[in-house]
Formats: structure tokens, sequence, C-alpha cells
């Protein structure tokens, strides 16, 4: 099929890759900088070259004081719609900025200044926002931490990014259940050589916690007591270069990547994609439904709504039982939201709960224009059903933390291209997306192979990795030279459509969440009674993959197996999290390898899948798959 359009995406695409300064410095115009860049693109700084080089602006400023300055006080900057607490609370863009120079001040009280960092660990609560926002006024670097994990995985990251302050809450909400963070949090900063000189600490009504005196301090004291006092914190003005934000996420190994976002091409990108790609104009109402957890909320629940002097909706409940699977459409229909973001996970999941689409009719959805899809795979079933219960475009659109925001997406704004369901559709201004062999030879259309992108990044993605250079040029260039390595794999048709089909590490995506199955085999491995193991992704019919964990245990064990097992679920949730969905260990005699001693993930991942294998020819012994197929028996 060839593509006949009107959009004018292909006339965009093909200047930014052409004339990638002009591009990008037209795009920064639409930003408040106090002094403009001495170069659009420096390519001798950093591991590739830096945007923006000396320009000195502030990201907080260009989200909020030039929108109450430009005429937006009154208009919803954010709307928080908690179903789990039975609220919503709406914050002008002055109210906004009335809170944010508030704790802006509060930090700066306890010594932080640009460059410090500061870790919130917070539930989806508009003081998580507010408190992004106060660490970007004061170019004081934040790192949020997903109120899913664990106290370990919050450990390692205050080892990390060295905290001078953390900002948390007393509990988070899910369906049903309390999450007490404090003790998480407390338990975090006992594990951590590291320790924060301060915490700050909102008390949530559903359950609060104990304070450790000298240490820990009242949010709500500390607010009012600013107010009175009069207190506000002004924009500290930082290079466009420095750091606006850290946000670990999975690597192959048990250690999170600290990714670092900069503060001017995290502007000028997030700003453009608001009405290229997604189609919002200023002052229209836009849901993205992730967590500030995962990057897509940073980029689109916080950010780049806010740059654009849109109303952002910050949603505390689920696509389906809070209360029911309409969540999504009373939102939109009661605020009026033209867009909605998530993965299509939630849809799987309203899908099942209703089939027939019964809930969608009950609610006024006149407003609304586009669904947008990200996370993972949008699977073509899924997308057909939301087009057709929806009678709306529904846009699967592929991009990673490192990124920022959209690697491959259908630019609505410029002109949609017409769907082709499995694919995302085309690149996004200043990436050049390759699919190349082993040795960074760019495949034929149609051939799977490594995508990667062609050096430089466009503006947002991310410079290195927090203090670990080496390691970012490990993980993402040295493999391509030249590249920057997705880790996805894929193909792209002859009508430059990208299509991406899986992992090449071993990563899986569970629920839209990125997760490392290496970093689950140390857990597994740290089991006394197991003596090798393997950590793989298997089919689930709604989070698309969820964890199976295959154990050897050691010879001579007293404990039954099912005991083990039980064991192994329980430590994976309390030392990785509740996030990671582990539900399934399994015992088996021994685990499939080749004759050098590697392990068949591949071939296991396919029988518990269900799908066509062939016997490996490398395999050791092949009657071990016969062991794996029976094991597997009844329990996935
Ligand atoms: N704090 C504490 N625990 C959390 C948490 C948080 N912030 N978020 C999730 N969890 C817990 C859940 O309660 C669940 O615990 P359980 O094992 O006791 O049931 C576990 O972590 C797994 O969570 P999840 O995988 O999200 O499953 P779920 O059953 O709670 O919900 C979906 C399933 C599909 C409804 C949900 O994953 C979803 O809404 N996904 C969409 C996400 C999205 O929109 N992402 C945007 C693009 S990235
Ligand atoms: P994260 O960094 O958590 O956003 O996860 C990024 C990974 O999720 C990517 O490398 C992909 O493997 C996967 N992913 C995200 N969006 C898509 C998509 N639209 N299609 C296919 N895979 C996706």
């Amino acid at each position: 099929m060839s593509i006949q359009d009107n959009s004018r995406y292909h006339e965009v695409h093909a200047r930014s890759l052409r004339d990638p300064l002009g591009f990008w410095g037209e795009a920064a115009a639409e930003i408040d900088w106090i002094e403009p860049a001495k170069k659009i693109f420096d390519p001798s700084l950093g591991l590739y070259g830096r945007w923006f080089a000396g320009a000195v602006v502030n990201t907080c400023y260009n989200a909020l004081d030039r929108h109450v300055a430009g005429g937006r006080a009154d208009q919803p900057a954010l709307i928080h719609d908690s179903p789990l607490t039975n609220s919503v609370t709406t914050f002008t863009y002055a109210q906004m900025l009335r809170e944010v120079q508030t704790l802006a001040a509060v930090m700066a009280d306890f010594g932080v200044a640009k460059g410090d960092r500061v870790i919130l660990y917070m539930p989806m609560v508009p003081e998580a926002v507010v408190a992004m926002l106060a660490c970007a006024r004061i170019g004081a670097v934040h790192s949020v931490v997903f109120g899913g994990f664990a106290a370990k995985e919050l450990a390692t990251r205050i080892e990390d990014a060295k905290p001078k302050l953390i900002l948390s809450a007393s509990c988070g909400l899910e369906p049903g259940r309390i999450v007490a963070y404090k003790p998480l949090l407390d338990e975090a900063i006992r594990l951590s050589s590291v320790k924060p000189q301060a915490c700050i600490i909102l008390q949530r009504p559903q359950q609060t916690c104990d304070l450790i005196k000298g240490r820990d301090h009242d949010w709500v004291t500390l607010r009012s007591a600013a107010l009175a006092a009069g207190k506000t914190a002004a924009c500290v003005p930082v290079s466009a270069t420095d750091p606006l934000y850290i946000l670990y996420t999975s690597g192959t190994t048990g250690k999170p990547k600290g990714v670092v976002r900069d503060n001017g091409g995290h502007l000028v990108a997030l700003k453009w994609s608001m009405f290229n790609l997604y189609g919002i104009k200023p002052g229209e109402v836009w849901w993205c439904g992730s967590d500030i957890g995962w990057v897509v909320g940073h980029s689109y629940i916080v950010y780049a709504p806010l740059f654009h002097g849109a109303t952002s909706i910050m949603y505390e409940g689920k696509p389906v039982g809070t209360p029911d699977a309409g969540a999504l459409w009373r939102v939109i229909a009661q605020h009026k939201a033209v867009a909605h973001f998530t993965a299509p996970t939630a849809f799987r999941a309203i899908r099942k709960e209703d089939p027939v689409g019964k809930f969608i009719r009950q609610y006024d959805l006149s407003t609304f224009r586009t669904l947008f899809l990200a996370g993972e795979r949008a699977d073509p079933p899924t997308v057909e059903w939301a087009e057709q219960q929806l009678k709306v475009p529904v846009i699967d659109h592929w991009w990673q933390t490192e990124t920022g925001w959209c690697i491959a997406g259908n630019p609505v704004g410029l002109g949609m291209l017409p769907v082709k369901h499995g694919s995302p559709t085309v690149p996004m201004p200043g990436y050049q997306v390759d699919v190349v062999d082993e040795a960074a030879r760019p495949l034929p259309a149609d051939t799977m192979g490594s995508i990667v992108i062609k050096l430089p990044m466009p503006p947002a993605c991310l410079p290195t990795l927090w203090e670990q250079d080496e390691r970012c040029r490990e993980a993402y260039f040295d493999e391509f030279p030249g590249y920057y390595k997705t880790s996805d794999a894929g193909y792209k048709d002859a009508d430059g459509y990208v299509y991406v089909m899986g992992r090449t590490d071993d990563i899986i995506n569970v629920a839209g969440h990125r997760l490392s199955t290496g970093g689950m085999e140390e857990i597994l491995a740290s089991h006394p009674d197991v003596a090798e193991c393997a950590v793989l992704g298997v089919k689930d019919a709604i989070k698309g993959e969820v964890p199976c964990g295959f154990l050897v245990l050691k010879a001579g064990v007293s404990r039954s197996p099912a005991e083990i097992e039980k064991d192994i679920v329980a430590l994976v949730r309390e030392k990785l999290g509740p996030v990671a969905a582990f539900k399934l260990a399994i015992t088996v005699g021994r685990l499939p390898k080749t004759r050098s001693g590697k392990i068949l993930r591949g071939t296991i991942k396919k029988i518990a899948d269900g799908d066509p294998w062939t016997m490996p020819a490398t395999i050791e012994d092949p009657k071990v798959l016969d062991e794996i197929g029976e094991a597997l028996k009844g329990r996935v």
C-alpha cells in the first residue's frame, strides 16, 4: 500500500533530519528562555552532543508562571480525580503556582539548592506534582520512585541519587487495600548507606503514620507556617543542559539505570509534541492515565500539558473496579477531556469486564477526540475493539523512559496518517529510526532486526545515566556505532511504518510496567533452597506478560516444593514490590541448556505460551523439555 495523504508529516520529518538546527531552533521559540542558546546543538559536548547549549531557563516558569502572567491564572491546571477517596480537587494555574512557590520555599529552608537531589516516593496525589515543580523551580533534581516498588528498590535509588531530602506520604491507596508507605521508607533509609538530611511526610487521613523526631517533618505544618510567613521562592535560572530529573528504569541487572533528563531539550520537545503529535490546543482538557512514577506520567501528567497551558487530569484509580469498567468514560465525560493516553492493558481489562461497551454508552463522550496507547505493544484485537466501541482514532505510539517522548507515532496535529494495526506508525521529528543487523547494516523493508536511532538523538532524550557516562555508553552507544540501541526488535515496512515486536534483552513488560527478569532471578537465587533459576515472561490475557520463575532446588532440601514456591512469591513481592506481579514459581528437576551451559529461555517461553517450537540443535538433553512441559501442566 502506498500512503496518499494530506498530512504535513513527511515534509516536517524530512526537514527535521535535513536541518535539525533550524527545526529545533524554531520549536524553541515556543519556550520562554532567560538567555537563548549559544548553539542549538553542540556536537562537542556530552556523549553525543547536547541541545540548547549555553541557554538559561527555568522549567517551572514555563509550566506555571508564564501562564499566570499570560491570562491563564484562573484556568484549571490540574484536576485530581480520585475514586479511591471519592474526591475531585481542582487547582487553577494561580493556585498551583502558589502551592509550588510555598513548597519550594520550604525545601530551600532545608538547604536544598540548585543541583541537589530530592527523592519523591509519593502516591497519586496533587502534592506529588507540586513537589516535582517545586524542585524544578529551585533547580533541584527530582527522582520520583513509583509507589509499587518495595523498600529495597527505593534503597537502591537513595544510594545512587544521594538525596538531600525525601518527600513521601503516610500511605497510598489501592482498591481494597491501604499501602503503608512509611514503613517502606524507613526500611529503605535503613538499608541505604546514604541518609537524607530530612523527610517531609504528607499525612493522608486514610492512614497516618508516626514521624521520626529530628528527621521527619509534617508536610501540612511546614506549608501552613511558610504561607503564614509569606514565604515564596523565585525561579532559579539553570542551564538548559542541567538535569531536571533522574528517573530510574530497569536495566539488564538488578541495578536500575538512572536516566537523566535535561531542562532545555525536554521543554522544547514536549511542548512541540502537545499540538503536533497529540493535537491538543492550549486550554483543552487532557488526561494521561499513567502514574507519576513512570516516564509517561512525568511527561504527560505533569510537564507537557502544563508547558502547553492545557488542563491535566491526574487520576487515582484503576480502569476497572473503581468502581466499575465505566471509570474511564466517567472521568472523560465529567471533565470534558478531549484525549486520553493509557496502556493497552487498561483496555484489555475494560474489554474483559464490558465486552459490548455497555458502560461506554452511559456517558456523554462528545468532547472526546482521540485515544493514545503506549507502554507496550498495542495488540491489533484490542485496538480494533477500542476503535469500534469509541468511534475515535486509536493511536498506538512507541517510546521509552530513555527518550522521554514518542519515538514513533501518528501525528494528529500535523495530520494523521492511515493507521495500520500492529504499528505505532512513523518516526517523530528528529528520530531517524533504522532496523539493522548485528554489524549495524540497515536491513531491507519487512525484515526483522534491531531497532536503532541514528545519533544525535532529538531533544529530551537522555544525555547520560546519572553519574555513569561509561555505563550509558556501554548500554546504548557501543554495540551499533553511530546509533542509540533501543533494545527493541522489529521491522519497518515499505511505507516506513515501524513495527515494534519485543525486547532483545531480559526486560519484560507487565501491564505496561517495565521489569527486568535478570533482577528477579537475583532475588530467586538469593533463596537458600534454590540451586538454579530462570525467570521469563509468559503470555497473560490482561497484563500482556507476567513473570514466571522456574526453580531447581538444592539437593536434600527438607521443605516441600510448594512451600518454597510460596516463599519465592513472597520474596519477590518483598524485595521488588507488588508491581512485579510475580505469582508463578514452578519447581523443575533441571533447566534445559545448550551444550555450552546457556539456559534455553526462548524455548521454555514458547512451551509455556503454547506456541510452536522446534528442538534447539544445541540442546544438551532434549528430554528436559518434556519435563518442563509436564511441570507447566495446569500452572499457566
Ligand atoms: N503502590 C502500591 N502498589 C501498587 C501500585 C502503587 N502505586 N500500583 C500497583 N500496585 C500493586 C497493585 O495493587 C497490584 O497488587 P496485588 O498483587 O496485591 O493485586 C500489583 O501492584 C500489580 O499491579 P498492576 O500490574 O497494575 O495490576 P492491577 O491488577 O492493580 O491493575 C491494570 C491492572 C491493567 C488495571 C493496571 O495495570 C492499569 O491500569 N494499567 C494501566 C497503566 C497505564 O495506564 N500506564 C500508562 C502508560 S505507561
Ligand atoms: P518504558 O521505558 O517503561 O516506557 O518501557 C519502554 C519499552 O516498552 C520499550 O522499549 C518497548 O519494549 C515497550 N513499548 C513501549 N511502548 C510501546 C509500543 N507502543 N509498542 C511496542 N512496545 C512498546
